[in-house]
């Protein structure tokens, strides 16, 4: 089991995007993929066609492991995290939902003992473990539920959107990930630097070139071209790469990519 976090705490630069695309790519290429919706907007669940049902979602799992973590609480049965996964009919992908209620993660998780480790002792289910690759959609904060992907993740993908103010904040991700791999997960690894929404402009290439300045080896070959197919595809609540469309192509390249750096 191979797991990834996409992370930036920068708002819009493509992180559910990527998380389904990415997912949806891989899960065609013949790996099982289980996607975990890590933020309140819900945005991956609604994509994936999600429909509000009675079923309990990664709030209640958030909620319930963070509570029995709590010293001289009382326990809770927790949900069964193979009730939790629905699958997408027509994006072919596995998935636990989110829900607002996932806002309220941080305050509760504030007492939990052991509070950066409540997403990966839910990871560590059994029905978890038969997948290939879990990915994680992380929301846009430095917050607890970040530090929790980042403490679960073997690897993290960092969309960046190629604009202006796009290299602000990635000093901060980077504190953070040094901290989480430095004290609780020293296996963490950055998988790749992903440049998303990239044009023809000047200030497109010069972001690509500053973020090989900095990151080298660590940036993906692919990148994300900008489209109005991205928008289409999350209001169709269907995969980019389920038709021939020319960034359904590229995540399926990236997802090449992605194998390739996840078996070094
Ligand atoms: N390659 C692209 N070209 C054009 N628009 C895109 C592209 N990728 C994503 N978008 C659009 O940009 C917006 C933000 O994308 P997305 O929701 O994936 O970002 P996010 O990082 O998950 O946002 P948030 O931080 O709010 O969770 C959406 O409207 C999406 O359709
Ligand atoms: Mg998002």
């Amino acid at each position: 089991m191979n797991v990834i976090a996409i992370a930036n705490q920068k708002g819009g630069v493509a992180k559910t995007t990527t998380a389904v695309n990415l997912g949806t790519a891989l899960e065609l290429s013949g790996k099982k993929v289980l996607l975990i919706d890590l933020d309140p907007q819900a945005n991956m669940s609604s994509y994936l066609g999600f429909e509000d049902d009675d079923k309990e979602t990664m709030s209640d799992l958030v909620m319930t492991a963070a509570n029995n973590f709590t010293m001289g609480a009382q326990k809770r049965d927790m949900p069964v995290v193979g009730e939790c996964i629905r699958h997408s009919e027509v994006n072919k992908v596995h998935y636990i939902p989110a829900d607002i209620g996932l806002a309220y993660a941080d305050a509760c998780m504030m007492q939990a003992a052991t509070r950066e480790s409540v997403l990966k002792f839910i990871l560590s289910d059994e029905t978890v473990r038969e997948y290939d690759y879990v990915i994680i959609d992380c929301l846009p904060s430095l917050g607890i539920l970040l530090i929790n992907a980042l403490a679960a993740a073997d690897g993290v993908i960092i969309p960046v959107q190629t604009q202006k103010f796009a290299l602000d904040g990635l000093d901060m991700l980077g504190e953070i990930y040094n901290q989480v791999k430095s004290t609780i997960n020293s296996k963490l690894d950055i998988i790749g630097v992903l440049p998303t929404m990239a044009d023809n402009t000047n200030i497109s290439r010069s972001i690509i070139e500053k973020l090989t300045e900095r990151y080298g080896g660590k940036m993906f070959d692919t990148h994300i071209h900008k489209s109005v197919e991205a928008a289409n595809s999350s209001e169709r609540r269907k995969s980019l790469c389920l038709n021939k469309t020319k960034l359904g192509e590229e995540y399926r390249t990236l997802a090449v990519e992605v194998e390739r750096r996840c078996k070094t």
